[in-house]
């Protein structure tokens, strides 16, 4: 009998967690969850009703009243289409500066509060490959599978050089360098939740992972550990 796991993916901008939670979830038949989609909907909407990303009860009383839902997009297309109230919002989410208001509003205890009870909420049924900074930490502490993908900030400034210029933007690699820079900083220094690798989580490197094959190795073998699951006696599940 085939046993549904929670996969937990974490780590820092430009570590290739989205491309690698896509394609397990794809190999696996398992909902893609990417719970930084949820706090960039979120600074969205403040950024919209003039909100201030440190208004700290402010974002706290929005997060509760605001609904963010992640929908599978089609077997062709991997990522989720994003629905802030109900609005498709998955390319404004995308915008750099919503990320630096996510990464702002994610040092608000009140917020992730309000997010993480969703995120739990969403992974109950099992079958999830969810991706973000504290999934393995704090989100899904009991997640069977953990990894947290690391890389080196040039690499990782690199790849989001190029994403933006297929974006048709005229990125500056200086500056790239300098927001992944504070975007690990602010992620990994801040009280509640920092980014970092669970105790019992598998870390993989991948600076070197600029070939496509590469990728798939990685997916290949989360792929092979999730399918060898069986439930034990006692109700645990074993890889
Ligand atoms: O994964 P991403 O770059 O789309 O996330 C944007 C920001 O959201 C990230 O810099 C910090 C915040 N975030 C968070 O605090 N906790 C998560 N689980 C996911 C994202």
């Amino acid at each position: 009998m085939d046993t549904r796991i929670r996969i937990a993916i974490d780590g820092p901008v430009g570590s290739g967690k989205s491309t690698v939670a896509k394609r397990v979830a794809r190999a696996m038949g398992y909902t893609y969850i990417d719970t930084g989609a949820m706090y960039r909907a979120l600074a969205l909407k403040a950024k919209r009703k003039g909100i201030s990303w440190d208004d700290a009860d402010g974002m706290t009383a929005l997060a509760r009243s605001t609904s963010v839902a992640l929908e599978p997009a089609g077997a062709e297309d991997e990522t989720s289409v994003v629905r802030l109230d109900g609005e498709d919002v998955s390319r404004a989410i995308r915008e750099t500066e919503i990320g630096g208001g996510a990464s702002r509003i994610g040092t608000i205890p009140g917020v992730r509060r309000a997010l993480v009870e969703m995120q739990r909420t969403m992974a109950t049924a099992g079958g999830v490959v969810m991706e973000g900074r504290d999934i393995g930490t704090v989100v899904l502490p009991d997640a069977e599978l953990k990894i947290f993908l690391s890389g080196s900030v040039e690499e990782r400034a690199r790849r989001r050089f190029l994403e933006l210029q297929g974006k048709g933007k005229t990125p500056v690699m200086a500056e790239v360098i300098e927001e992944v820079r504070a975007r690990d900083h602010q992620d990994s220094t801040r009280a509640d939740s920092p980014l970092k690798k669970a105790d019992d989580g598998v870390e993989v490197d991948t600076t070197a992972m600029t070939r496509e094959q590469v990728v798939e190795e990685i997916v290949d073998v989360i792929v092979a550990r999730a399918k060898r699951a069986v439930r034990t006696a006692d109700g645990g599940v074993s890889l």
